[in-house]
């Protein structure tokens, strides 16, 4: 047996001072109802945190590694050992290639077992912090709670589970159905309604905010109503629109769109009469500011480049620059933050009169707001520097201004960054108290997100690499969250949702090239809808059948394979 508790429970029970014949006597009275009547041996148990150990090289002159002085796997993937035999395997068949070649024996060794190992090791990195973080996952229903260890890793999905034992994820579906008042059907969890104040969507699929790049003067086009409206259409629950300006010099680029103007105000309505028209789905806003990161460039010509012509002066939380071609800001006064204040509270008056169904305070990526919160962009000394809680002063007021004067039935949202993937960045516990704040200052969901603060960043990108994040704010702070980056299936979005990771699933790059994303992914569910345009319902059953057989080849292709090429399969799946 294993025994995991938290450093509090662990400091609390006294097991520091404890020897192993106390340690396990402790154990077996804690224990005894599980044990029915056995005895708890031991062989060595200490207490132990799970080392993690990696080594850039493995071999020196003639001395190489193995087993765990190499790399350890942590035990809750089981791993460990196969690793250490596997590379055991490689490294005699090696030498039995190279002979006395010791060098070239190693370096063959390590050329063949080193990227295998570390993806062993990265999927028990990722279930490490699962166990280390129980307590937030206790909290959860019995079957979800379940799902969660069955899915910690990441590599195992909704979809593959069911395959090896149906009635589990069937009865993960239907805990997930009730806990949300669906009593009489079972809905996949994307495709359940999901509340924000006076805002209903109709599915949990959201499209993230993506920049277009393509506005004049700051007013959005026939592309945007066509880009927008086609994702609408196509079926997601909420557009969240791209970075949208509170001012001329709070733009980014000069192809950014903007909310200050009423010209601008109309030209938003025609989007969002659109969307209200002809789908169900609803819309809401991002507002925000560049800050030091203004001025430059669109990304067609290269990312933070600065404008050489009709550009304008930077403001930020202090004069550091971004990087070094871009222009250091100017550290705001109290009449800058007075400015932008009230040009944050004309754009949600803007934004109501737009029709907009939410606004999304953009907090993150670096951009002004955010540039308050990171210690790494902020050297304040006054009030609005240092702790967490100075830090979050000026973002709050802008958010709390803007949720007086804003539509009260109508949701808010901020976006953050809880890494900023640098040394010395935002920490956990600045996260939970950002989060915190922001709860408290009336923010009905957050949109987690990561970096981008700084340039030297070095973000871990991999599948779904920032619902961990959503995960720690969601089930530490107790408010709903949207989760991006990297989620490319309806698989993983049902597995986010069911692993209460999230509540709502945004979806970036996989919606610029199909914005019939959600439709695909509701044939392959076979879940019908009710919200296909007329104009399109004759569509509906070929593209259903068409999905589905495309889903029956890939389960029989699953089924049918020798267990070595199955595990493969499955693993690229
Ligand atoms: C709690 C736990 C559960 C695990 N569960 C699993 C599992 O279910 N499945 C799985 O595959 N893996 C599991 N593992 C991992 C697995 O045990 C290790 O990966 C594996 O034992 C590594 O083998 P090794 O030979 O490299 O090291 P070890 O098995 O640690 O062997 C190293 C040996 O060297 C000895 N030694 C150390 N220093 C010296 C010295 N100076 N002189 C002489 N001898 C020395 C040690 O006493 C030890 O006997 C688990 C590990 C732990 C801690
Ligand atoms: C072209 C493009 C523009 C983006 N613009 C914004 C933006 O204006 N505001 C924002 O919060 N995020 C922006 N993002 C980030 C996305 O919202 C999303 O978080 C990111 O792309 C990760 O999700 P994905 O892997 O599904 O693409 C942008 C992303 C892309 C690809």
């Amino acid at each position: 047996m294993i025994f995991e508790c938290t450093p509090e429970t662990w400091e609390n029970a006294g097991f520091e001072d404890t020897n192993e014949a106390d340690t396990i006597q402790k154990l077996s009275e804690i224990f005894i109802e599980e044990l029915d009547g056995h005895e708890l041996l031991s062989n060595k148990s200490h207490w132990r945190q799970f080392p993690t150990i990696t080594n850039k090289n493995w071999h020196k002159d003639n001395i190489v590694l193995l087993g765990d002085a190499k790399a350890t796997a942590h035990y809750s993937i089981g791993s460990g050992t196969k690793l250490a035999m596997e590379c055991a395997i490689a490294l005699s068949d090696s030498i039995v290639k190279f002979g006395t070649n010791i060098e070239k024996a190693f370096t063959n060794y390590e050329q063949l077992r080193r990227n295998r190992v570390e993806m062993i090791q990265h999927a028990a990195g990722v279930s490490l912090e699962w166990f280390e973080n129980m307590d937030r996952h206790m909290q959860h229903d019995f079957m979800q709670f379940a799902f969660g260890v069955m899915t910690r890793a990441k590599k195992v999905t909704f979809e593959n589970l069911a395959l090896r034992d149906k009635s589990f994820t069937e009865k993960v579906l239907t805990e997930f159905n009730c806990s949300i008042g669906n009593f009489k059907v079972t809905v996949p969890a994307a495709f359940t309604a999901f509340s924000l104040r006076g805002m209903q969507l109709k599915n949990r699929i959201v499209m993230s905010p993506m920049g277009q790049y393509s506005a004049e003067n700051g007013l959005v086009s026939d592309w945007h109503l066509v880009h927008y409206g086609a994702r609408a259409t196509g079926g997601v629950g909420l557009v969240l629109t791209e970075m949208t300006a509170v001012s001329q010099s709070g733009r980014i680029t000069l192809g950014c769109p903007g909310i200050y103007t009423e010209e601008q105000t109309l030209a938003w309505k025609k989007i969002t009469d659109y969307i209200h028209r002809n789908t169900k789905s609803k819309i809401g806003i991002q507002l925000g500011h560049s800050g030091r990161k203004g001025s430059v460039n669109v990304p067609s010509v290269g990312n933070n480049i600065p404008l050489e012509e009709n550009g304008w002066n930077l403001i930020s939380a202090s004069p550091i620059a971004f990087n070094k071609q871009m222009a250091v800001p100017k550290e705001m006064d109290i009449d800058d933050m007075n400015t932008v204040v009230a040009e944050f509270a004309n754009a949600a008056i803007n934004a109501d009169a737009a029709g907009f169904d939410m606004i999304e305070l953009q907090a993150h990526h670096g951009f002004l707001l955010a540039s308050f919160i990171s210690p790494l962009t902020n050297a304040r000394t006054d009030e609005f520097g240092g702790s967490i809680e100075n830090r979050l002063k000026f973002p709050i007021r802008v958010f709390t201004a803007m949720r007086e004067i804003f539509n009260l039935y109508k949701p808010m949202s901020v976006r953050i960054s809880a890494s900023d993937w640098a040394k010395n960045g935002i920490s956990e516990a600045d996260v939970l108290a950002i989060s915190e704040t922001f709860k408290r200052a009336g923010a009905d969901i957050i949109n987690v997100s990561t970096g981008n603060t700084v340039e030297n960043q070095e973000p871990q990108i991999g599948r779904m690499w920032q619902t961990p994040f959503s995960d720690l704010v969601r089930n530490s702070v107790h408010i709903p969250t949207i989760t991006a980056g990297f989620i490319q299936d309806i698989d993983q979005i049902n597995t986010i949702l069911l692993n209460g990771r999230a509540d709502l699933v945004a979806l970036g790059k996989p919606l610029l090239l199909d914005p019939n994303f959600v439709r695909h992914a509701q044939a392959y569910e076979l879940f019908k809808t009710d919200d296909i345009p007329n104009q399109y319902v004759q569509g509906i059953a070929p593209f259903y059948q068409m999905q589905q057989a495309d889903r029956r080849e890939k389960e029989n292709m699953k089924r049918a394979l020798k267990p070595e090429t199955h595990k493969k399969v499955m693993n690229n799946l």
